[in-house]
């Protein structure tokens, strides 16, 4: 991954180029940009992606897998961008299942996780890696929920020994759920999550339903267990869990 790496100092969003592209590029190409002036988050939300100040980055994959496994690439992606933070920043940060990294209980990092194909088969999938680096200052908006490692460490990083661990880690754990499954980094998973044993907040169906997470199991799905004695798999796809 990233033997084909494409860099721009400025772009749309690198997701979307990813895109745009990955019908004729080659698996594993990596692109990333300086800045983005559209850079975009989950549920359609923006991300400040401002000129160096972060690791702005889309990789382009091209598995045989079908879109319920391919989801469970964003948490393969967070395992490694957590171990490749420890390596780089000598910083310890945890996921907020199933896609954001977070250190003192602010997000230094979200993924964005797209894919195009059929049912059982994607054509490619594309996963947006966003990480604050050398962000001193969020917008108003973002304040109190945001952080950056240069915030968090007190020290100026270079992006490029982060970048390449990332895609080294990123390989790694890749190449062990290709063959193994989802099941063989759930123990990581598990390890690194700062949601589990929490209260969480799942709106299932427009319904706010308050529960404890308990497990996340051999599919990469979060087990809540809510005050009914009520037992639910959540997928990561279909709901949004807040801590509380
Ligand atoms: C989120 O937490 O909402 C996901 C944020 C993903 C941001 C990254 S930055 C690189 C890539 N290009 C984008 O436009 N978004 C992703």
């Amino acid at each position: 991954i990233g033997r084909n790496y494409l860099h721009f100092e400025s772009i749309s969003s690198t997701n979307d180029y990813a895109k745009e592209i990955a019908p004729s590029a080659t698996d594993g190409t990596a692109i990333v940009a300086e800045e983005q002036t559209s850079g975009r988050g989950r549920m359609g939300r923006h991300w400040v992606s401002n000129k160096g100040q972060g690791i702005w980055l889309s990789m382009i994959l091209k598995p045989n897998l079908s879109p319920n496994e391919a989801v469970k690439l964003t948490q393969v992606a967070a395992v490694a961008v957590v171990d490749s933070i420890k390596e780089i920043a000598d910083i310890r940060s945890g996921i907020k299942w199933p896609n954001d990294i977070v250190i003192n209980s602010k997000k230094v990092c979200g993924i964005l996780t797209e894919m195009n194909g059929e049912i059982d088969r994607v054509n490619f999938i594309v996963i947006g890696i966003g990480i604050n680096v050398n962000v001193q200052n969020f917008p108003e908006d973002l304040c109190g929920k945001a952080t950056s490692l240069s915030i968090e460490t007190g020290k100026i990083l270079d992006r490029k020994p982060l970048t390449a661990s990332i895609l080294n880690n990123f390989e790694k754990y890749y190449r062990i759920f290709l063959i193994n499954g989802f099941s063989s980094i759930r123990n990581l998973c598990k390890e690194y999550s700062l949601t589990l044993n929490k209260d969480v907040k799942v709106i299932i169906n427009n319904n706010e339903c308050i529960g404890r997470a308990v497990d996340i199991d051999d599919d990469g799905n979060l087990i809540v267990v809510f005050k009914n004695g009520e037992k639910k798999t959540i997928a990561s796809g279909d709901v949004s869990v807040r801590g509380l």
